[in-house]
């Protein structure tokens, strides 16, 4: 998400760092964003000079100390990993300034336990964009237990000034967008597991009679299935509730390394062929 969220950053004509652990991963960032900015030209809804112009102002970095130096605002979009967003605050608090708001894409994991890993709490905020980012136009902001007034105030407007729609929710599992969306896709693998339907109808009933753009299953390939796991388990751990349980079919499938789009095979075959 995180070549998405420079995109638009980058388009809305912020100066952009991205940084990325190895030279590879960043050329890839680079060659989406241009890929999608080409979309829009193609479509005519931007010029070649904005396209040119939105890539100008992307630098990038495999340095988190260089790279975050100037920012007022860092947004970190990492893996769902609670050792690794620490590691990275941590790292990013020592070297921005006094005034620097610290933002995190999470999908789930806790803003106040973020927080409680730096110095300045009350600059510590939830980001949560959606995929794809350049399309989707709401911004999740979550308020974590010291989020100040204030830098809730300057992300709201940060998020209106990327052409996005900001909600605001406090810090519980799952935010509102994972808390509502997990469990009906859990819902619709149980339907597979259970020999409801098949994936294809189970998507066709969601898309057809509730005209969801995309089917529960085909979304969970889209998101992740591990991305959906872990987010399950945040809401299953966090409420201790027996209705956020994963379905053991999707557990299943991750530990098969099944995991949607990204590994070419999920409820359905991505693979080339
Ligand atoms: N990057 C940028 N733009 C993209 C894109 C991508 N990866 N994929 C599609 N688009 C653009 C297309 O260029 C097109 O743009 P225009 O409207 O300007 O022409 C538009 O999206 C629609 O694309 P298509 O016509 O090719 O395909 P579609 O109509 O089937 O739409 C979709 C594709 C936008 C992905 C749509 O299926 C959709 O909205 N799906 C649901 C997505 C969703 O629910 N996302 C949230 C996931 S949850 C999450 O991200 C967070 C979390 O915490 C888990």
């Amino acid at each position: 998400m995180g070549n998405g969220i420079a995109h638009v950053a980058a388009q809305s004509g912020f100066s952009v760092t991205l940084i990325d652990i190895s030279e590879e991963a960043l050329s890839r960032a680079i060659a989406t964003i241009t890929k999608n900015l080409g979309r829009m030209v193609a479509k005519g809804k931007i010029s070649d000079e904005d396209q040119a112009n939105t890539l100008a102002r992307i630098t990038t970095s495999t340095s988190i100390e260089q790279g975050v130096k100037q920012a007022d605002v860092v947004i970190e979009a990492v893996n769902e990993n609670f050792e690794l967003k620490k590691k990275i605050f941590q790292t990013v608090e020592a070297s921005v300034s006094e005034h620097t708001i610290l933002a995190s894409n999470t999908s789930s994991i806790s803003i106040t336990k973020l927080a409680g890993v730096t110095k300045r709490p009350e600059k510590v905020i939830g980001m949560h964009f959606f995929n794809p980012v350049p399309i989707m136009k709401l911004v999740e902001i979550v308020n974590g237990l010291d989020t100040s007034k204030e830098v809730y105030d300057v992300i709201e407007q940060l998020s209106k000034d990327m052409g996005k729609i900001p909600v605001p929710v406090n810090d519980f599992p799952g935010f509102v967008s994972n808390r509502v969306l997990m469990p009906m896709i859990n819902e619709a693998i149980f339907c597979v597991h259970e020999g409801v339907a098949t994936p294809e109808n189970v998507d066709e009933v969601m898309k057809l009679g509730m005209a969801h753009p995309m089917g529960p299953l085909r979304l969970a390939d889209f998101i992740g299935l591990d991305v959906c796991l872990d987010i399950l388990n945040v809401l299953y751990d966090g409420f201790k509730d027996p209705k956020y349980r994963p379905c053991p079919l999707l557990v299943k499938m991750v530990d098969a390394g099944k995991l949607g789009d990204k590994s070419g095979q999920g409820f359905y075959n991505y693979s080339k062929n």
